[in-house]
């Protein structure tokens, strides 16, 4: 192993997403020493650039998150040094020639193995693969490709997309991220299920009334306006980002923690899922609001986004996977921006209790208070048991109170960004927190048929407010599969 290197090529390294979270998600693991001995990285985008000037970009992006220890500056000239660029455009075979040149020297004759990130946009990511692969591929080692969504906007794009990148890799090659599968929270569900014999008994209809999963941001698509356009919000996250974790959270026991037995489980989730309903679906569009004499705009301000846009920026949708553990449980999604807070949680809301001992007249209605449990992913990570309780002191009188467990204060590390934990898993060749093609596929078929007739019959979101809680037909849909949001107080 000392004797095989690793280069990671950043394709796009000047844009956003390389800035923002590539670059200080690899130095946080060369920070880490979780990289391997022998690695470099390498920039590769069309603007011209030496690599002190990479250099110079990347060291703006990083920080000292990790307590902003004494030597944090040292390994940072040291991470730097690691740091090289080849400019080039993104279809032509000759310029990926020309970095392999460049990586051949840095790998010194050792087994070489090959990462590429391709942070660029979709429509240029297969020319960008058949040149990697034909003119950069490692002789001796491996070659992988990071892909990020969107991966197509509906089934038939993304298939297509699919064969393209398939007539180079294979797909043990291909590693696609949805970030959420590298959040903490997102990745203990398994251990919280399976790990505890509390959990899992209970995990079924028989106990389990309902289970939402909620994505909420404070603020617009300020800036992405283009992007966001084309796509709209039930593609940007609720696709996959809360189609992952209910996946996760409803699958089977995997046979063991190995990627294909897990991938497995959750593909069948997706299978015994109908596609989306119209009518289970609420969809809004946020509008501009003044608060505190700020005028926050309203998504159609937006220069990069057409005036008549009916895109939603908002949706909630109830879900039901036929299937014998939730057969009849609403399965419910609420993503937004431009809503009152950040927030992202799955909220568990069990059954009432049996029987009427304290159901009555203890200064509580046991009917509405029934345990929920919530998974706070982000922000401030949390897992909290919503239980009733007596009220210390003379006479019986009960409230709802948390059994709370706050990350915070538990745990004293900080808590690693999603993108450093799915760098690692794809340089060791992880594939458990990677989507497969077949659970994409999965995942399209669910909600294909509901954006096509979104757009074909041209459905006109419900309006809210800028920094509000989101369309009130969202309460209306819960309420028809006889729910309440958790997420109200
Ligand atoms: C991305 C979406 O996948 O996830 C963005 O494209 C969204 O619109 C982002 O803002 C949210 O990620 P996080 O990690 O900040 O919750």
């Amino acid at each position: 192993k000392g004797e095989s290197t690793v280069s990671i090529i950043v394709v796009g390294a000047s844009g956003d997403l390389a800035k923002k979270k590539i670059f200080p998600a690899l130095f946080a693991l060369f920070y880490e020493d979780c990289l391997p001995k022998h690695f470099t990285v390498f920039g590769y985008a069309r603007s011209k650039m030496t690599d002190p000037e990479l250099r110079n970009m990347v060291s703006k992006t990083l920080t000292c998150r990790i307590d902003k220890r004494e030597n944090c500056g040292e390994k940072m000239d040291q991470f730097l040094k690691r740091c090289f660029y080849n400019s080039g455009q993104y279809d032509s075979e000759e310029n990926f020639a020309e970095l392999a040149k460049k990586l051949k020297e840095h790998e010194g004759g050792r087994v070489s193995n090959r990462l590429f990130y391709l942070s660029i946009p979709p429509n240029i990511f297969i020319d960008a693969v058949r040149c990697a692969s034909s003119s950069a591929s490692s002789a001796n080692g491996w070659t992988r490709v990071i892909v990020e969504k969107p991966f197509g906007r509906d089934s038939e794009s993304s298939a297509a997309l699919t064969r393209g990148l398939k007539q180079y890799l294979v797909e043990d090659q291909i590693f696609r991220i949805d970030h959420y599968l590298g959040k903490e929270l997102v990745e203990n569900l398994s251990v919280l299920r399976f790990a505890n014999l509390i959990f899992e008994p209970l995990w079924s209809r028989q106990y389990i009334r309902n289970v939402q999963f909620i994505f909420s941001e404070d603020f617009g698509t300020e800036g992405r306006g283009g992007y966001f356009d084309h796509y709209g919000i039930i593609r940007d996250i609720m696709q996959n980002h809360l189609l992952q974790m209910l996946t996760l959270f409803a699958m089977e026991t995997p046979v063991s923690l190995d990627a294909e037995d897990i991938r497995n489980e959750k593909v069948k989730v997706l299978r015994s899922m109908k596609p989306l309903q119209l009518g289970n679906v609420v969809v809004g569009q946020y509008k501009s609001h003044n608060k505190g004499g700020v005028t926050y705009s309203a998504y159609t301000d937006d220069k990069t986004v057409p005036k008549n846009s009916l895109t939603p920026t908002f949706a909630a949708a109830a879900l039901f996977i036929d299937n014998a553990r939730w057969d009849g449980v609403p399965f419910l999604m609420k993503a937004g921006k431009a809503l009152h807070t950040k927030r992202a949680e799955i909220r568990v809301q069990f059954r009432d209790v049996p029987g009427n001992l304290y159901k009555r007249g203890f200064g509580m209605d046991l009917d509405r208070s029934t345990n929920e449990l919530v998974i706070r992913v982000q922000p401030d990570e949390a897992i909290y048991l919503k239980i009733n309780n007596k009220v210390p002191g003379l006479g019986m009188r009960l409230d709802r109170s948390n059994l709370n467990l706050h990350y915070a204060a538990r745990y004293s590390k900080e808590i690693p960004d999603a993108y450093e934990r799915l760098l690692l898993d794809a340089i060791e060749g992880e594939r458990r927190l990677f989507i497969r093609s077949d659970e994409l596929d999965a995942a399209w078929e669910l909600f294909t048929p509901l954006l096509k007739e979104l757009e074909e019959k041209k459905i006109i979101p419900e309006y809210y407010p800028y920094g509000s809680r989101g369309p009130v037909g969202a309460h209306y849909l819960a309420a028809k599969h006889n729910v309440q949001w958790g997420d109200i107080n």
